[in-house]
């Protein structure tokens, strides 16, 4: 059988998803957290939407029902400075 991947990042199948799903996931995150699809490089900008159609595919919901991931802070270290635009440089 052939495998169709859906998240190109973290090389995850349309198996892969429908196992996560058959595992009670119903959400992106659920799917997420079973699997890291959307965790790669392009944080789900490739794959969100294809995983949202396969979970309304596989649980005959709405595409629109179906929650999307959730966005998180940058985990890259930044001065503060930057955040908050002040100079950082030091006095
Ligand atoms: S294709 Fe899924 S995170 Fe980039």
């Amino acid at each position: 059988m052939t495998e169709i991947l859906i998240c190109r990042c973290q090389e995850i199948t349309r198996e892969d998803i429908r196992r996560a799903v058959e595992d009670g996931a119903t959400t992106v995150d659920g799917v997420k957290r079973r699997t890291r699809a959307c965790m790669g490089l392009c944080q789900g900008k490739t794959c969100e939407r294809l995983v949202q159609g396969i979970i309304a595919e596989l649980t005959g919901k709405s595409r629109a029902e179906i929650l999307p991931q959730k966005s998180r802070m940058p985990v890259r270290p930044v001065k503060i400075g930057l955040l908050g635009g002040a100079d950082d440089r030091p006095v």
